[in-house]
């Protein structure tokens, strides 16, 4: 089925081709109540540890075990939020685990958003070298992107991410229903990654999104909200087949990233300031740099930023104060994944929808476009 031709909220599934790990993402509306069977096979046994947090246990503990009924399952209950992407988050979900007594016959439910998917998928991926798991992200950021892809990871005092590993999950799960209890700020963070796969490599896609798609979106109208995570479970399932690992083409997905993880390791993990937030106001501000570096029109980063502010999205005119020391953020950009031989990568852009890979950025092209952006502030058209 073409995007285009989605009238109705229930979709067929799509597949992460990845030769004997490949696995379905099912995107409906209604399959919550569907999942025992979904997972029908998934693992030998019949024995399930369902990781989640407060908030989603909440509200949807009581259908997920009503679904579930068939099996025996044992829930670990974890705080909700970014802090729980440490070791001692990690600690606590094993620590269940292994007085459970699971074992690599056992299949693993991540149910929750990106911080429960992360976490749970890299606790999948150690506990006993390894057991299956499944992701049921609950979020809209978690339904168009941290849900797949295999990429699980917690963050420590260096920063977002860096302990982690590639573990592809059995199937993704992504029932629509959830997100009617979302707040905007998690839509709108979550809605950061939908608007990425338009920036990065579909134009066409980014003017759906501003003309009306974004709001719609962001209404929860159901016609746009599967057209969306269609899309862009799509592009990321395309993405990650032919480049697993990141050597290549993957690290556009990190479009804004760098920026963003730097933002985030200086707020702390506690909720002042959301990944997807980050996101948002990262990819302004690598639309900026490639600006500013000659690489793309200023009509394009005007037409994001004019985007973000339509939609009331954080952007770099609301980052305010969390500029203000830019030799420390350049720091932070140092320790990045991405970078090669101690040297930043940045994923820039010649358009909307041809982002590209930057390596070897100097540190002082970083620190002397931040340090603009704290003198002097930014102007809504993407110019210093
Ligand atoms: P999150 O998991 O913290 O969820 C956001 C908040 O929404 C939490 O308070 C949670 O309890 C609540 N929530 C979850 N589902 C809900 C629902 N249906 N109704 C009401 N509240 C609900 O955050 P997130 O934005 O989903 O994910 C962010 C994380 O994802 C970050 O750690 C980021 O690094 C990671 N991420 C990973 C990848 C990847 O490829 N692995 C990609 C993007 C982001
Ligand atoms: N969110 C970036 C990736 O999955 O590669």
């Amino acid at each position: 089925m073409s995007p285009s031709e989605l009238t109705s909220p229930v979709i067929e599934p799509l597949r992460v081709d990845l030769g004997e790990r490949s696995y379905p993402i099912h995107i409906g509306s209604g399959l919550l109540s569907q999942l025992g069977g979904l997972i029908e096979g998934l693992a030998p046994s019949r024995r399930l540890v369902i990781v989640t947090d407060e908030t989603v246990h909440g509200l949807y503990g009581e259908a997920l075990a009503e679904a579930l009924s068939n099996y025996t399952a044992h829930i670990v209950v974890r705080p909700a939020g970014e802090a729980q992407k440490s070791m001692e988050g990690l600690d606590s979900v094993l620590e269940a685990m292994f007085k459970a007594g699971m074992d690599r016959s056992d299949l693993l439910l991540a149910f929750g958003g990106g911080v429960i998917g992360d976490l749970a998928g890299f606790a999948a991926s150690i506990y006993k070298r390894g057991m299956p798991f499944v992701q049921i992200p609950t979020t809209l950021l978690s339904q168009v992107d941290s849900s797949v892809g295999g990429k699980t990871a917690i963050n420590n005092r260096y920063g977002k991410n860096l302990i982690g590993a590639f573990y592809q999950p059995r199937a993704v799960i992504a029932d629509t229903d959830l997100l009617s209890t979302l707040s905007d700020r998690e839509l709108k963070a979550g809605y950061a990654e939908v608007l990425k796969y338009g920036l990065l490599g579909d134009r066409d896609f980014f003017d759906w999104l501003d003309a009306e798609g974004g709001e719609r979106v962001l209404r929860l109208d159901p016609e746009a909200l599967s057209k969306a995570i269609f899309i862009s479970c799509q592009t990321k399932a395309r993405i990650v087949a032919a480049d697993e690992r990141e050597s290549g083409q993957r690290a556009l997905l990190n479009l804004g990233h760098s920026f963003a993880h730097a933002l985030e390791l200086d707020a702390g993990y506690d909720g002042d300031l959301l990944h997807g937030e980050a996101v948002s106001a990262g990819m302004d501000m690598a639309f900026a740099f490639s600006v500013q570096a000659g690489y793309c029109r200023s009509e394009d980063a005007a037409k994001l930023s004019k985007h973000l502010e339509k939609l009331d999205m954080p952007r770099l005119s609301t980052l305010g104060g969390r500029l203000s020391d830019p030799a420390k953020l350049t720091r932070f950009m140092g320790q990045d994944k991405k970078n090669e031989a101690g040297k930043i990568t940045l994923i820039l852009a010649r358009a909307i929808g041809e982002a590209f890979v930057q390596k070897a950025v100097p540190d002082e092209n970083v620190e002397t476009f931040l340090t603009a952006l704290s003198e002097n502030g930014l102007s809504e058209n993407g110019s210093t």
